[in-house]
This record gives C-alpha cells, structure tokens and sequence, in this order.
C-alpha cells in the first residue's frame, strides 16, 4: 500500500452492531457486507464469532461469500479482508479462526485491555501478566493466520510507557496491525495525535510493515476528530462504522472520516478506495436494518445535510453552489435518485435498475418485487431509487416471517374508537384474525397484533417518515422493541449479559400498513432470537424457547 492510502476497516456488523437496536438477522449481516464490499471498504469485521454458535455462522457466511472473489470475476477485483474479533484467549481465537479462515484474506484481531482502570477493576490482572498474555495470544493467533490485528482496549486512558512494552510485544510475537482504540471516547485530538506520533516512534520494533490503526468512539463527540488526528500523526487505518453507530454514543463514523479525507485532500493527501457515491444509499441500508433513524442534522447523510432552508443561503445556493455547499450531494449519492419508473415501466426496466443499484434477483425474487413495484406504481405516479430500495428492504431483507401479516382493516377518526382488524399467518400457517381498540389506529393494530404473537415486549421507540416528497409517497416507520422477559447473550468485550434492542422496518403507501409490518418485523427479530437461543425466554403458552 502507498503511505498516503488510508485502510477503511468497517466495524458496522460488530462495534456497531453490539449498539442497543442494531441487532441485525444473519441475512441482513451478509446482505450489508456485500454492500460494504461494493462500497470499496478494505477490511469487514464481520463480527464477534465466541459470542454465540449464530453469530460465528454469521462471520463464517461472511468470509465464504463476501471474503472470496466472486465466480468469474476479474482477476484484479478487489476483495476485502473478513476480520473476526476475538478476546485475548484460545478458545475465542480458535472461533475467530472457524469463522474468518474461508475467506481469501482472514484476519484474527484479539484485545485486552492496558489501562490501569481496566487491568485492576475489570481483568484484575498485573500489568507484566497483561504484556505475557499478550504475547502468547498474539503468538497463538500467528501459529493459525498470517494476518492478526492486535487492539489494547481503552489505549486513550493507558500509560503510554506502558502501551509501548505492550505494542513491542505484540510486533514480537507477529501482529501485523496495532490498532488503537480509544474505548469510552475521552481522549482530545491533540491527546490522540501525541498518543499515535509516541507510539509509532517508541515502540520496540516499530517497521515499515506495520500499520497503525485508530478507533475511536463518540462519547465527547470527538471520535471524527480524532481519528483523523491519529491519521494525521501517522495512522494508515481507520476502524469505523456506517451512520457512526456504535456503543453507547457510537463509533468513528465511516463517512465523515472519508469525505473529510476527500473534500480536504490538500490539508491531508491521503486517499481510500471508498466508492463514496454509494454512501448515501448504505447509509440508509443500515438505517433500515438496525431501525436506527439517522438524525436529520447528521454530518454528510442526514437528511438535512444538503437542505437550504434560510432564504439568504437559499440565494446564495442559486447563484453559486459552492456559497453554501463544499460537497456536492452527487458524490455521496444524494439526488441520484433521478431514474425513475412508472407504471408502464417493465420487468427488464425494473431488473436494470435493481442490478445498477447492487441487488441482483433471482427470477422468483424478481416477479415479487415486480409485482410489490406495479402495486406501488399504481398508486404513486413515480417510482425513485429511494423508493426501490425501501421495496427491497421491505421484501426480502427483513427477518424470516414467523408471523407474516395477511391482511388488516382499520377504522379511526373523531366519531368512534380506533379499531383495527389485523390477520396473520402464524408459523403454524394458522391464519389468526384479531380485532381490537386503541387510543389511535397504530395503538390499536399493535395491540391486535400483540394479542395474537403473545410475545410480552416493550416499544422503545417509534419513528415515521416520508421517503419522498408529494402526497402520495411511501411511508417509512421504524420501530425498536425489548422483551419483557428476555435474557440475552454476553457482549463483545465482558462476560455480561444484556437485554437486547430489536429494530423492525416496514414500508407501504399505507402509513398503518408500514407500522404493522415495522412491528411484526421487530417481534420476528425478537422469536427468532428466542428459539434460536440467543435470548432465552419462557413465553406464555410455557415452553420454554432456545
Ligand atoms: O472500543 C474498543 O476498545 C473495541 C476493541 C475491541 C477494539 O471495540
Ligand atoms: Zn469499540
């Protein structure tokens, strides 16, 4: 790699996907990492396989259909490296290598903590036996792949005396990468660039071959910044997450890292291999998937982004661009979504675009989408890439229907009780009709819903929005949900076990339709989860799931 080319690792299937709500299917892991792939990221960390047999299977799908160069593909198409995280110990390096060892490039990337806080409170080892670890697990980890990345978690609060003989001992035993992260999102920019300009001139045996890597999280709103001043002071790879999800306040986000690079390329002449017209529409993917809503002032693909609503920028906006933009929106992919069909649009025109916007259809999926988009085109004169893309989600990137919705009828207004009838198909087949009452007609079809499913959860949260302009636009509704009873699977970094968060999409002309199919969506998420045994729950018929 040239010294001025910055390594994008993308960590949206496992830093971002261990944020509460962001839990996403097997098939939407391995639907986005494909996406990822196309949007030129060099290294997918596809997750945390010792965290559960499902999410090892998840990372292995990965590495087999993401991690290998497509059949007959191009010699030189480019195919990232299928990274899996594992603590600093045998058995979880053993799952990491299971899961990544399929792909053309594997990568093991190991961690354990080095901040004072973290040794004595939560390992509760001493510092010599942290450096030993260390260099028998990175050791370990070589004897299985030629490719290991080593992290010293919360780096940002560790002594940088310290890291260096811990950095050095990690080069000693064969790591390749030295990423350093700074975990809770404490360190400022000056702080991070002195870290990494320390570490890359005293640690033992620093060499050309090794790159080093930033990860920073947003708790103090910092993480952009200071990744890009860990990049500044030498850094070659940066560890981030699309939309900047992440824990807690979130990762690095990938796209602020990158078109920063990009829109100031001469403050830094650094590049990426990132395609950044796709962005915007990945962006909106991993919204749809985890039913996390992007918020709207969010840097480069929120959706006020490149609104001008003063009317002085307004004006300025028409007579120059450049008065008020220094990005054009085409180069993250906003307003590409001039293609448009109509109704007399045909199967070929439909499968084109599909195959041009990265979904491509076998010929069973292609008749349904084809018939969800008549169905659509019917109602609204025009149909966007948005549009398509929300379809997609819709129709085949949600969970597996273990309740599929069959029909619903809903009254409401200012003359009676909001009533709703809704009719679903059981994972029995059984069809089950319910009707009930409710403060609003989404109150009172989740609550027919609710009384059919019998899966006792709370809604978190509830967001609807237009996906275009004009009356006659789809809606969008996202939803996240918890389980009243659940007891989930440990994180990726502690033997904890946490509740998790599930999010549901849902997209129709029919704002109520797209709430019930956000809500079934989620509580398929949430079964799934429970008979698979990653949330273990009794529910109420008494048998006890996973
Ligand atoms: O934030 C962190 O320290 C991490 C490590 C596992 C790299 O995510
Ligand atoms: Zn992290």
């Amino acid at each position: 790699m040239p010294n001025n080319y910055v390594k994008i690792f993308d960590t949206t299937l496992r830093d971002g996907e261990q944020s509460p709500g962001a839990t996403m299917t097997s098939a939407e892991k391995l639907e986005l990492a494909h996406h990822l792939a196309r949007l030129g990221v060099d290294i997918i960390e596809a997750g945390f396989p010792a965290a559960s047999p499902d999410d090892l299977e998840a990372v292995r799908r990965i590495a087999v259909e993401v991690g290998q160069p497509a059949v007959g593909a191009d010699k030189e198409a480019r195919v990232p490296v299928i990274a899996g995280l594992a603590r600093a110990n045998k058995p979880d390096i053993d799952k990491a290598w299971e899961a990544v060892k399929e792909a053309q490039k594997p990568r093991i990337h190991t961690f354990l903590a080095t901040s004072e806080i973290h040794m004595k409170h939560k390992l509760k080892m001493d510092p010599e036996d942290v450096v030993q670890r260390v260099s028998e697990m990175v050791t370990y980890a070589r004897t299985l792949c030629a490719d290991v990345e080593f992290s010293p978690e919360d780096a940002g609060r560790s002594d940088p005396e310290f890291l260096y003989v811990v950095l050095g001992e990690a080069i000693k035993a064969g790591a390749t990468t030295l990423n350093i992260p700074d975990t809770v999102g404490y360190t400022t920019p000056d702080e991070f660039y002195k870290l990494i300009a320390g570490i890359i001139k005293h640690t033992p045996g620093m060499h050309d071959g090794i790159t080093i890597s930033v990860h920073c999280h947003d708790d103090l709103g910092l993480a952009t910044a200071n990744a890009l001043a860990g990049i500044q002071a030498g850094a070659r790879q940066a560890e981030v997450t699309v939309n900047g999800i992440g824990e807690r306040a979130g990762n690095t986000s990938l796209e602020e890292v990158v078109m920063t690079l990009k829109t100031r390329k001469p403050v830094f002449n650094l590049e990426t291999g990132i395609e950044t017209t796709q962005i915007s529409r990945i962006s909106k993917i991993v919204s749809n998937y985890t039913g996390i809503v992007v918020q709207p002032n969010k840097a480069i693909v929120g959706s006020n982004a490149f609104a001008h609503e003063a009317g002085i920028h307004q004006d300025g906006m028409l007579k120059h661009q450049t008065t008020y933009e220094i990005m054009r929106p085409e180069d993250v992919g906003v307003n590409q979504s001039k293609l448009v069909l109509g109704k007399h649009s045909g199967r070929h025109a439909l499968r084109s675009r599909l195959a041009e916007m990265g979904h491509s259809l076998d010929e069973v999926e292609l008749d349904k989408a084809f018939a969800r988009f008549k169905e659509l085109a019917d109602r609204k004169k025009t149909v966007t890439d948005l549009d398509l893309e929300a379809l997609i989600a819709d129709e085949f990137y949600r969970p597996r229907d273990v309740y599929l919705l069959s029909g619903m009828q809903v009254s409401c207004g200012t003359m009676g009780m909001p009533t709703a009838t809704v009719r679903l198909r059981g994972p029995d087949g059984v069809i089950h009709t319910v009707a009930a009452i409710g403060t609003g007609p989404v109150d009172a079809t989740y609550k027919a819903i609710d009384s059919i499913v019998n899966v006792p959860c709370t809604l978190l949260e509830f967001n609807i929005h237009a996906i275009t302009a004009g009356i006659d636009a789809l809606g969008e509704v996202t939803v996240r949900i918890q389980s009243d009873n659940g007891k989930s699977t440990m994180d990726a970094q502690s033997e904890v076990e946490y509740l998790r968060v599930y999010g549901g999409h849902g997209a129709d002309t029919d704002i109520i339709v797209a709430s019930a199919k956000a809500y079934i969506n989620a509580l398929n998420k949430l079964i799934i989860a429970q008979t698979e045994g990653t949330e273990k729950v009794q529910n109420d018929f008494g048998v006890m799931l996973g």
